[in-house]
């Protein structure tokens, strides 16, 4: 094939990967059907992500987290899990949004619900944002209650993160628009401030069902738990809107008198266009992961006029390290061109070393099979070289982001800042990779072991067999949607909307505010 042809091919690959991904959106966006979402608006709602709209300032972008998590499963009966997480700006100050969708089984908590509003916590947490909550919910999807409601990182982890952060002085605002019962009614009974929407939002502990039940009291829901009452005689909610609009006027209202401080900190640089077109990034890199492919091809098309400066450039060339600038903030990047030998991991912790000392965030590109294996790699130490990169990557002082740009395998992952490295955010391309192996690897590590354990005759179609089921369950398990479903990582992103979203996370990590000392929680009188 010509250089040419084989671009060709790579982009019209990258392109159906691209196809998928925007027909997968569509299942995310469309929440629970066109007949919901009529039900919801006869009563007056607006679609959460209208209702989203509204409340961001005009012209904000908005960086959504994790949209196709629950793809693939419940029988893809609960898109985007039934909750739109994400960053904006309202009233001028960045945000974390979480907004449940009442059109997915009422706005009900699936596993993985609980763990993207975890997550979106967690992110607000790490880079200071104060927290929206849109709350239109029925509490724990019950027929799962075992898997949303005892264990750390479930229902109780949301609650006490709430406290937590407020006690951080990071403000914690709730609108209810819906019915919200148990798990639900403490989103806004833990807020610091409240607003409740007359006629449709409605808190209580347990609803009129299960107050017949438990004390034999018939009560309306409106009596039980309306707005009025709560305003009125409850206090558990501090506003009261006449409808949702209103309520969304009152909590921007409310952000834009937080008297909230960012701490800009970095020599931002002018924006400056990359040279050349991130749109070409498909064509370089196709969708087959064994083509190889010069990673600074990719770095030139993210960085602000493709400038970036190469650090060690002769020395463990399978590791670029690089300083540059994305919508004129700094960043280091670590972007694999190949395997991780002991040569380019040390070269990475040095390079981390120097992030750290200059307060520049880390970004990490990954496409790694992993470090090095052989007498000769082993015997050159890998194992405390890579463990040395692993500890810098662990340990580093300054934010961090990983974006999944092919493989993401086996201890090439934690060298690489996987998700168990804690960075502040993870996103994939459409055509990534996550898996401890490969499947080819995975099947002749299996069948090698099979073998080696019969201790009769080799059953040929036995092993045929087994190499077929793991090579299917390797490429399943290694989908980037399998991945994101699950919530491995904040979203898939395409190649060319990378450089956007890396801008917004660094402003994010430049623009957090410093810790205050001595700050308290506002308890709810
Ligand atoms: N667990 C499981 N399914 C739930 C649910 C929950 N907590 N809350 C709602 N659903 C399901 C309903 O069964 C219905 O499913 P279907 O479409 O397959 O029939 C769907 O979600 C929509 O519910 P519906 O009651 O028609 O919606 P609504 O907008 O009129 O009311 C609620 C929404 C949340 C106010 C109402 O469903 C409700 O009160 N749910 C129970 C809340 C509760 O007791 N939670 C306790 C949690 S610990």
């Amino acid at each position: 094939m010509t250089m040419s042809s084989t671009s060709e091919q790579r982009r019209r690959d990258y392109d159906a990967a691209l196809a998928t991904l925007h027909e997968r959106m569509r299942w995310a966006i469309a929440g629970g059907g066109e007949k919901l979402r009529e039900r919801h608006k006869t009563r007056g709602k607006i679609p959460v992500r209208e209702r989203i709209e509204l409340l961001l300032d005009p012209g904000s972008p908005f960086l959504e987290l994790s949209p196709l998590a629950c793809w693939g499963l419940h029988g893809n009966e609960a898109p985007a899990a039934g909750i739109v997480t994400g960053i904006g700006r309202v009233a001028g100050v960045n945000c974390m949004l979480i907004a449940n969708d009442a059109t997915v089984k009422g706005g009900s908590f699936f596993p993985e619900t609980v763990r993207k509003h975890v997550r979106a916590q967690e992110i607000a947490w790490d880079n200071r944002l104060p927290c929206l909550y849109l709350v239109d919910c029925g509490g724990a999807y019950l027929p799962m209650q075992d898997q949303v409601f005892p264990d750390y990182g479930h229902f109780g982890t949301i609650f006490y993160h709430q406290c937590r952060m407020s006690a951080d002085g990071l403000p914690q605002l709730s609108a209810v628009f819906g019915g919200c019962t148990a798990g639900g009614a403490y989103i806004p009974a833990l807020s610091d401030e409240s607003i409740m929407v007359q006629g449709t939002g409605r808190i209580h502990l347990g609803g009129p069902p299960i107050v017949k039940a438990a004390i034999a009291e018939v009560v309306d829901g409106e009596t039980l738990g309306g707005a009025a009452m709560h305003a009125r005689v409850s206090g558990v909610t501090d506003y009261l809107a006449m409808n949702e609009m209103q309520a969304l006027q009152q909590l921007r209202g409310i952000v834009a008198q937080l008297n909230w401080k960012t701490h800009a900190a970095a020599a931002r640089q002018p924006v400056r266009a990359p040279l050349h077109d991130a749109a070409e990034i498909p064509a370089l890199i196709g969708t087959d992961l064994r083509q190889p492919y010069d990673v600074r091809a990719v770095i030139e098309r993210l960085v602000d006029a493709s400038d970036f400066n190469e650090f060690k450039p002769e020395y463990g060339g399978t590791l670029v390290c690089a300083t540059a600038h994305v919508h004129g903030y700094p960043v280091g990047i670590l972007a694999n061109n190949g395997v991780l030998f002991s040569e380019s991991s040390v070269k990475g912790a040095h390079f981390i070393e120097l992030c750290n000392q200059r307060r520049i965030p880390i970004l990490f590109l990954q496409n790694i099979t992993g470090f090095m294996v052989g007498t000769e790699a082993e015997r050159g130490g890998i194992a405390k070289h890579s463990a040395k990169l692993v500890y810098a990557v662990a340990t580093a002082r300054v934010p961090r982001f990983t974006v999944l740009i092919g493989g993401s395998y086996g201890a090439g992952n934690y060298g690489m800042c996987g998700r168990g490295f804690g960075p502040r955010f993870v996103f994939a391309w459409p055509a990534s990779r996550i898996a401890t192996m490969s499947p080819d690897v995975a099947s002749t590590v299996l069948t090698d072991l099979r073998r080696a354990s019969l201790k009769g005759p080799v059953d040929e179609a036995e092993i045929a067999a087994l190499d077929a089921r793991t090579r299917v369950q390797f490429e399943e398990q290694s989908d980037p949607y399998y991945a994101t479903a699950r919530l491995w990582d904040d979203g898939i992103i395409e190649p060319a909307q990378t450089r956007d979203v890396l801008g917004i996370c660094l402003q994010l990590a430049d623009e957090s505010t410093p810790r205050f000392e001595g700050q308290s929680p506002v308890y709810r009188m």
